[in-house]
């Protein structure tokens, strides 16, 4: 199959660690030219050292927090005088857990912020270069909550119910110009997110980090947790001129967790 993925610029967010990172290695092995956004300076460029750049692809970073919209907004601003981007993958830290009859106003707008708004913030950049080029991959990595809210992440199920609609809306509007928005809804996989769900979840019920472990993957029909890099696959197929009559989807991919279909 012939991505055609060599040559076009994608913004990849959250890319220090699990699914970002896991995905700006998989584009960068297609000859994708790669920036990296994340908080955290000393990982971004060991991040960017890791790019594949055997087909003459240009890397390079954004430091920026997604809990600060309006200094994302001027920075990447100022990233987009000089580069044009095709690809824009949506993706940060999930809000923390908790019950939400529990949870307080300013959690909800603090998350509502950090994805939502965001996301939002920077396809509205984006979005000029991509018409431009008549070529648009939006990708935002939300969570199997869209189909079916999670125990104990009150906050994040409601933003992530938010951002989904936020995506199909604007897929309606912008298919004509050859712009695509999908999302990519992770299960359990093997990342600092799911690192850090384990050991709260251990700590709130006295089990063993392990007993947590082994009752989450006995829930999943394969068994164990994804890896990274399978998520990764799937945001470089939708990123690609391959999956051009995709739009308006989420895709689990949560080794078939989800209930419904
Ligand atoms: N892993 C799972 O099991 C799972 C399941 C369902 C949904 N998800 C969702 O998928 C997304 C990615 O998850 P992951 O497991 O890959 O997470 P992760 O391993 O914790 O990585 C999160 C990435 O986002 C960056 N980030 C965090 N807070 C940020 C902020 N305020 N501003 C800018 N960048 C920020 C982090 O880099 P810095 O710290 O350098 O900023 C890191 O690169 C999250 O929304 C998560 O909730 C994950």
């Amino acid at each position: 199959m012939n991505l055609n993925l060599k040559n076009k610029n994608a913004l990849v967010c959250g890319a220090t660690g699990g699914i970002g990172k896991a995905s700006a290695l998989a584009l960068a092995e297609e000859g994708v030219n790669v920036t990296l956004v994340a908080r955290n300076e000393d990982k971004l460029k060991s991040v960017l050292e890791e790019l594949d750049q055997n087909q003459n692809q240009s890397h390079t970073y954004l430091v920026a927090d997604f809990s600060n919209p309006s200094e994302l907004e001027n920075k990447i601003k100022e990233a987009t005088q000089s580069k044009a981007y095709h690809i824009l993958l949506n993706n940060t830290g999930g809000p923390p857990g908790g019950k939400i009859s529990e949870a307080k106003t300013q959690e909800f707008l603090a998350a509502f912020n950090q994805h939502l708004i965001c996301n939002h913030i920077l396809v509205q950049t984006l979005l000029p270069g991509m018409k431009e080029r008549g070529y648009g991959r939006v990708i935002n990595v939300i969570s199997t909550s869209v189909k079916q809210p999670l125990d104990g992440l009150g906050v994040s199920n409601t933003i992530r119910g938010a951002v989904a609609n936020w995506s199909k809306t604007l897929a309606n509007e912008l298919g004509e110009f050859g712009i695509t928005v999908n999302n990519i809804l992770p299960g359990a996989t093997a990342t600092g997110r799911l690192t850090e769900i384990i050991k709260n979840k251990a700590n709130k019920t006295g089990k063993t980090e392990e007993e947590v472990t082994q009752a989450m993957q006995s829930a999943i029909p394969a068994k164990r947790f994804g890896q990274p890099e399978e998520l990764a696959n799937v945001v470089t197929f939708l990123a690609s001129e391959a999956a051009g009559y995709i739009n308006g989807i989420n895709v689990p991919v949560d080794g078939g967790r989800t209930k419904s279909l």
